[in-house]
């Protein structure tokens, strides 16, 4: 069955404002929900939250308070959307049980990405961050390990595994050397940009998720290991925001914004188990036809070209949560050690890596690190979940 995003009718936008009892969702059960099914609900937070902040730029910059006006109603079921997502995630989970959440979506997420991404140079970006993600989801661990005495297998389960992917101490670059070639946008495959907005805005909510929780906490080694990662999400929204073609037209942008809304919502909708949430990528994805129409009608009054040169009739196949865990141990044995250089990527540590990492950490071992020592000594080992086998590279595996 096919289904075109530019033809099927949605809710008109008059009819898509929720009151308050229909914007108080039923969280999802913390201990007996499917994983994946909350990493829907985090990334689809992700989209929302850039659904938002991308409008509120586009507003910015737009003279037209007729326009100024559209944006705003627009936005603010977008803004609604957010609230009935993010909320579906109970209250219970600790900051820490949703940052493992959080990187297990950066890695089964970005892990999909890169197996279907057409265009070698964007797979490559997504490959090289897929390990860093996957490093940050076994120090996270560790530090849960540590501070809450449990084990990330109840957060992720057995779907994601938990070792060392590419050392978080190796992830502080120059900042010059985290921006990448954008594609083209006359030229690039639809499916790859729909893959860069995605990564992009999951990225994007995560930095911004670890820069509001981390001074949460009181241990001073979880202070310090948010303030860490915190600035490698940084360096990954500069990675990944640095694909799309900065030549695009805000016309075109907020086309594809929508339309990418479309796609998830309905790639979740196909694939979620949990039939209460499963209604509400429904819902949402009704609402967000409606959007499509009418950026599609914007479009048509300013750009000068078909919605069809933009974006395609037909949905790519979709998104799908599922373990990565050969794919991933792939690319571990053969990318673990390599760095960027200009927009690039090097296997050795350059001249601007080796200066810039000489002046972060100042001598001294850094949180990353420090994690997996002190939750050594306090559990008598670190923290794994290698369901696979040793680990697939020789020095990292455990002695
Ligand atoms: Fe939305
Ligand atoms: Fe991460
Ligand atoms: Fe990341
Ligand atoms: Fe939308």
């Amino acid at each position: 069955m096919t289904f075109n995003p530019l033809r099927e009718r949605g809710i008109p936008l008059d009819k898509q404002l929720r009151n308050w009892r229909e914007l108080n969702v039923t969280p999802i059960d913390p201990d007996h929900a499917d994983p994946y099914t909350r990493c829907r609900i985090i990334a689809m937070n992700g989209i929302e939250v850039e659904a938002v902040m991308f409008s509120h730029q586009m507003a910015r910059h737009c003279p037209d308070t007729e326009i100024k006006q559209q944006l705003a109603r627009v936005r603010y079921i977008e803004a609604q959307q957010q609230k009935a997502v993010n909320w579906l995630l109970p209250g219970l989970a600790s900051v820490l049980e949703t940052t493992l959440a959080y990187e297990q979506v950066a890695v089964d997420l970005t892990a999909w990405v890169a197996r279907m991404e057409p265009d070698p140079y964007l797979q490559q970006a997504y490959q090289f961050g897929v390990l860093e993600d996957f490093d940050h989801l076994y120090r996270y661990a560790n530090l849960y390990e540590m501070i809450e005495h449990r084990k990330a297998e109840k957060v992720v389960d057995q779907l994601t595994e938990v070792m060392p992917g590419r050392p978080t101490i190796m992830h502080h670059r120059d900042p010059v050397d985290n921006v990448r070639e954008p594609y083209d946008r006359a030229t690039v495959d639809p499916l790859s940009k729909l893959h860069a907005l995605t990564i992009m805005s999951a990225e994007q909510q995560t930095m911004n998720f670890y820069m509001n929780v981390g001074p949460e906490y009181m241990e001073p080694i979880a202070r310090r290991l948010y303030q860490e990662i915190g600035l490698i999400e940084e360096e990954h929204v500069t990675h990944y925001e640095s694909l799309v073609d900065p030549g695009e037209t805000w016309w075109e942008m907020l086309l594809n914004h929508e339309y990418n809304e479309c796609y998830l919502y309905h790639s979740f909708m196909e694939t979620e188990t949990d039939p209460k949430v499963k209604a509400i990528w429904e819902l949402h994805l009704n609402m967000e036809l409606e959007h499509l129409r009418l950026a599609a009608e914007m479009f048509n009054k300013h750009d000068t070209r078909d919605v069809a040169e933009v974006v395609s009739p037909k949905l790519p196949k979709p998104v799908t949560f599922e373990p990565n865990k050969e794919y991933v141990r792939d690319l571990i044995a053969t990318q673990i050690d390599y760095t960027t250089i200009g927009t690039g990527y090097v296997q050795e540590a350059h001249e601007r890596f080796e200066k810039f990492q000489e002046q972060i950490h100042g001598g001294e071992q850094p949180p990353s690190e420090a994690v997996i020592e002190e939750n050594k000594a306090k559990s008598g080992e670190e923290y794994r979940l290698e369901t696979e086998g040793p680990h697939p590279v020789e020095r990292l595996r455990l002695s």
